[in-house]
């Protein structure tokens, strides 16, 4: 049976794809070359740095190590900025309403996300209350795909992987989910997300009874 749920933050819980992108955009500006939405779609779930590195091959731009990690601070200093006026009427449609019913059905709930901005965002916009277990990129060596993130979770959860159901907007997520030996339901479209074990559009249409039928207890 089903036991826990673990929630990617960004593009899952609240709508931070936007800002991060902002950010990069300013950047690659700043470097001299455009920076697509399309561009941006490969960044999804992807640590800071190894963005940097996707935004650079894109600008067709190569760098030493100190001036790029001079270049993601820049790039971190702005997202903060643009985090710091989140409010709950930021975090995405059907979210809330799935988080209380998990909660209210005694089903677990992690949060798995590779930011190290998460902390702020739970806090601005008032949604750490829901979580049993808070796993982000402070306290993670190996980015997804790496399963780390989710493992950790059920570890604090005290539940096993196989009681885990993951949400995720982005494929190294879906990927992370099932090298982690757990379940995994897409949230966005199909086109990428199509190796989870369902895709709903949004958290509007999830509720513990959906839950149910995806994953019925044998
Ligand atoms: C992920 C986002 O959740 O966190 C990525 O999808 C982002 O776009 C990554 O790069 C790292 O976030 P941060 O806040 O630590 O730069
Ligand atoms: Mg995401």
């Amino acid at each position: 049976p089903i036991r826990a749920c673990l929630f990617d933050l960004d593009g899952v819980l609240v709508d931070t794809a936007k800002y991060h992108y902002l950010a990069w955009k300013r950047l690659a500006e700043e470097l001299g070359f455009n920076f697509t939405e399309q561009d941006n779609e490969r960044l999804k779930g992807v640590s800071r740095m190894a963005s940097l590195d996707i935004l650079l091959e894109v600008g067709g731009v190569t760098l030493d190590d100190e001036t790029k990690l001079a270049l993601a601070d820049k790039k971190n200093s702005w997202y903060v900025d643009y985090i710091s006026h989140m409010d709950e009427s930021e975090i995405l449609p059907g979210a809330l309403t799935f988080l209380k019913e998990l909660k209210a059905s005694g089903t677990l709930v992690a949060l798995g996300s590779a930011s190290k901005n998460a902390m702020t965002i739970l806090n601005n916009t008032n949604m750490v209350t829901y979580f049993d277990a808070i796993i982000d990129g402070t306290k993670t060596a190996s980015a997804k795909p790496d399963p780390e993130v989710f493992l950790l979770g059920a570890k604090e959860l005290n539940v096993s992987p196989s009681e885990c159901v993951v949400f995720e907007d982005a494929e190294a997520g879906i990927e992370a989910a099932i090298r982690a030996g757990m379940r995994s339901i897409g949230v966005g479209s199909r086109d990428t997300l199509g190796r989870a074990d369902e895709v709903v559009s949004s958290l509007q249409e999830m509720s513990v009874s959906r839950l149910m039928d995806i994953f019925p207890a044998r």
